[in-house]
C-alpha cells in the first residue's frame, strides 16, 4: 500500500517507527507492505514514489527538524495539498494538529484526499468534530474509506468495541472519561488534596497538559470525541455545536470532599443519551468508570449485552500509531474483499 503521511510529529514519527521495527512481521502475518511515498511537515515534503527510507526520514527529522532537508528527495516549501493532489498513493495518513475553530489544515487535507479517491486514516479530531457527517458522505460518494480509530482512546479500541464487537446489538447510551489530562488533574486533587491550579501545574511539568490547557480542561477535547462516537456508533448526525460543554476549572476541593463522604468522586464525564453533554459529574468510586491517573474509560449500555466498560491509556505516540496501523490493515483487508466480490 502506498501511503502519504501528512504531519511528522509525535504520532507520525511513531507510525514510521512501527513500520521500521515491524516490517517483516507485517508482511508475514498480514501480507501488508506499507510503502511511504511522501512525508509532509510544516516546512515541506520528502517524496519517493518507490518508498522513502524511514530510518533516514526519522534521523533527518531529529537532526534537521524537517523531512524537506532530504538531499535527494526533499522539496522545501511543498505543501500537503500539492502532495495529495500530485503524488500517486492509495491512502493518506493525516496527523496534523487539531484545530476546532475551522478544522484546518486537516479538513482540507482530508477533503482533497477523498475527492481524489484516496482513503484516509486520521488521528485529527478537529475536522471530524466539525464536519463528520459531510466527510462520511464525501467518502461514500468517492468510494473511499475514512478511518479514525486513534481519535478516541488513543490505542485503546473504543470505537471498534462498540462498532464491531457489539455488532447487531443496539447501543442505547454511552458515558465515559474521554480525556486523560483532566482525569489526572481530578485524581490528583482528590487523592492528594491539592487545588486545581497545583494539579494543572504538575500535569504541565509531566507533559500531560499543554502550555495552553484549554482544549483539555475546558472539556473541548472530550466533546470532540463525544461527537465522533455519536456519529460513528449511534448514527447521530451531530457536530461540536450540539454538545453542552462544561470543563473542570470550577471543581473545588470542597466538592470533592463532600463527594468522598458518599464514597464518590468527581470525574469529567462525556455522555450520549437524548443529548450530548460533557460536565464534571459525581460518580461512585465503585463504578467501573472510576479509573485514576491519565486512564480513559468508556461504558456502553446496549440493549442485549447490557453494560460493558473498556479501560486504557487514551493517548501517546506509539499507542495512537497502533490505532493507525489497525485502520490501515482494515483498509487493506476491505480492499482485498472488494477485489474478490
Ligand atoms: N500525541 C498523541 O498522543 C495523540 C493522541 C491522539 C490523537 N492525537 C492527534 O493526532 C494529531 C497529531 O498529533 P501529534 O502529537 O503528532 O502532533 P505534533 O507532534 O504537534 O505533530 C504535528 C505535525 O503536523 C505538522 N504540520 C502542522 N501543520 C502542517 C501543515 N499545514 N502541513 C503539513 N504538516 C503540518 C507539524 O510539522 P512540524 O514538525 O514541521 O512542526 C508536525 O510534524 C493531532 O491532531 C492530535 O490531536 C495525538
Amino acid at each position: 500500500m502506498r501511503i502519504i503521511l501528512i504531519g511528522y510529529g509525535v504520532v507520525g514519527q511513531s507510525l514510521t517507527q512501527i513500520f521500521t521495527q515491524r516490517r517483516a512481521e507485517l508482511i508475514k502475518n498480514y501480507g501488508f507492505h506499507p510503502r511511504v511515498v511522501a512525508i509532509v511537515d510544516r516546512r515541506g515534503a520528502a517524496v519517493n514514489p518507490k518508498g522513502l527510507n524511514l530510518e533516514k526520514t526519522l534521523s533527518l527529522k531529529a537532526e534537521r527538524n524537517t523531512v524537506a532537508a532530504h538531499h535527494e528527495r526533499g522539496h522545501p516549501g511543498m505543501s500537503a495539498l500539492n502532495v495529495i493532489e500530485n503524488v500517486d498513493a492509495e491512502t493518506i495518513v493525516e496527523a496534523t494538529p487539531t484545530n476546532i475553530k475551522d478544522g484546518e489544515p486537516g479538513l482540507s487535507h482530508i477533503k482533497t484526499a477523498l475527492k481524489t479517491g484516496k482513503h484516509v486514516v486520521t488521528t485529527n479530531k478537529g475536522p471530524l468534530a466539525l464536519a463528520l457527517p459531510v466527510l462520511t458522505e464525501l467518502a461514500n460518494y468517492n468510494k473511499a474509506y475514512l478511518k479514525f480509530s486513534g481519535t478516541v482512546g488513543g490505542g485503546t479500541p473504543v470505537l471498534d468495541l462498540a462498532k464491531r464487537c457489539l455488532m447487531g446489538d443496539r447501543i442505547l447510551s454511552i458515558r465515559g472519561i474521554l480525556n486523560g489530562t483532566t482525569n489526572y488533574i481530578l485524581t490528583e486533587m482528590d487523592g492528594r488534596h491539592i487545588t486545581f491550579e497545583e494539579a494543572l501545574n504538575n500535569a504541565q511539568k509531566l507533559g500531560y497538559a499543554e502550555a495552553n490547557p484549554s482544549m483539555d480542561v475546558d472539556g473541548l477535547d472530550a466533546a470532540c470525541k463525544l461527537v465522533i462516537m455519536a456519529n460513528w456508533i449511534m448514527n447521530k448526525r451531530v457536530t461540536l455545536k450540539d454538545v453542552s460543554i462544561q470543563g473542570i476549572r470550577n471543581v473545588t476541593l470542597q466538592a470533592l470532599k463532600e463527594a468522598a463522604k458518599r464514597d464518590c468522586t468527581i470525574k469529567l464525564i462525556g455522555s450520549i443519551n437524548e443529548k450530548l453533554k460533557v460536565a464534571p459529574t459525581e460518580i461512585s468510586k465503585q463504578d467501573p468508570l472510576c479509573v485514576g491517573g491519565v486512564l480513559n474509560a468508556v461504558t456502553f449500555v446496549s440493549e442485549f449485552a447490557g453494560e460493558e466498560t473498556i479501560v486504557g491509556r487514551g493517548a501517546g505516540g506509539m499507542e495512537t500509531a497502533s490505532a493507525i496501523l489497525r485502520d490501515l490493515l482494515d483498509i487493506k483487508q476491505n480492499l482485498a474483499t472488494r477485489l474478490m466480490s
